[in-house]
């Protein structure tokens, strides 16, 4: 029986990218998402991650298509950038909304089918999530609210053979650079020149980051295995740099990252 995965924002990036690598490995992929990905091979559910509604109907939807949904992809999300103090309500409320309550939602509806199945849940956090990076706060604190939330569920839904894993990419070349939402700061007299250095250099290492096809090459391994990693990282570098932190104390990584993206 082929397989059936819901991916949240298989409409570019990331999520099209493990569209089409599972497509490809014999799966039926779903994409939720507002708009619908240009590869017709790929089922579309309009779908806003951050309306539980929406995220209901679409597992109903599915289910009753094919009467099973063996992977749930939870990867939609955004970026935004600025000094926190400057950040919009409306962008801080809906960063949340989206990258992590669409996360926290979108698990908790899907559980009933993913349970009955025994399947998998695989949650995009970013490594950004174990770092904190100065002018993107609010993106580093949703996904290392990814990670916590991510290893909390695998504790509760071991025992029912679901399994769960967060993925933590590193720098992916994708459309996340131009979308990412700017906080607008003019002539700022109190941050100056470091918002713009500091995104800028993000952004650099995003366009010479890796290819989205390893994310994608990397989950279709993952999902072949009995026991999948808890937390995964992609990459050499980044598993280093993951390390890394083990290695040395806060105080330490937190100079090390005001040295990148602070000054
Ligand atoms: N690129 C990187 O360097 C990087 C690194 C680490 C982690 N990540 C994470 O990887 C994931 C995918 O990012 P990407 O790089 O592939 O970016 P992307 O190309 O901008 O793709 C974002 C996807 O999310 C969907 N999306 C956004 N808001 C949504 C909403 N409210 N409801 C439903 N879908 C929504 C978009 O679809 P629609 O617009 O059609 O709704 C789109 O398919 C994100 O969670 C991101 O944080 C990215």
């Amino acid at each position: 029986m082929q397989k059936v995965v819901a991916i949240t924002g298989a409409s570019s990036g990331i999520g099209l990218a493990i569209a089409e690598e599972l497509i490809k490995n014999g799966y039926i992929v779903y994409s939720l998402s507002r708009s619908a990905p240009n590869n017709t091979d790929i089922r579309h559910i309009v779908c806003d991650v951050s309306q539980r509604d929406s995220i209901a109907n679409a597992y109903k939807v599915i289910n009753e298509a094919e009467g099973h949904i063996d992977v749930v992809i939870n990867n939609a999300g955004m970026g935004i950038s600025g000094p926190v103090e400057y950040e919009p309500v409306e962008d801080i409320e809906r960063i949340i909304s989206i990258n992590l309550l669409g996360v926290i939602n979108s698990c908790a509806e899907a559980l009933p089918y993913i349970r009955a199945t025994k399947g998998n849940i695989i949650n995009i956090g970013s490594l950004a999530g174990e770092f904190g990076i100065p002018f993107q706060a609010l993106y580093s604190t949703t996904k290392a609210g990814v990670c916590a939330f991510s290893l909390a569920l695998q504790n509760e839904v071991k025992p029912l053979g679901v399994k769960v894993t967060c993925l933590m990419p590193g720098d992916i070349k994708t459309n996340f650079t131009a979308n990412r939402v700017k906080a607008e700061i003019p002539d700022d007299p109190v941050y100056g020149d470091r918002v713009r250095r500091s995104v800028q250099r993000m952004e650099k290492d995003e366009q010479n980051g890796m290819p989205p096809s390893s994310i994608a090459k990397a989950i279709r391994k993952l999902l072949q295995q009995k026991r999948p990693p808890l937390c995964l990282t992609v990459g050499f570098s980044y598993k280093t740099l993951r390390s890394l932190k083990r290695l040395v104390s806060t105080k330490t990584l937190n100079k090390i990252l005001y040295g990148m993206y602070g000054k």
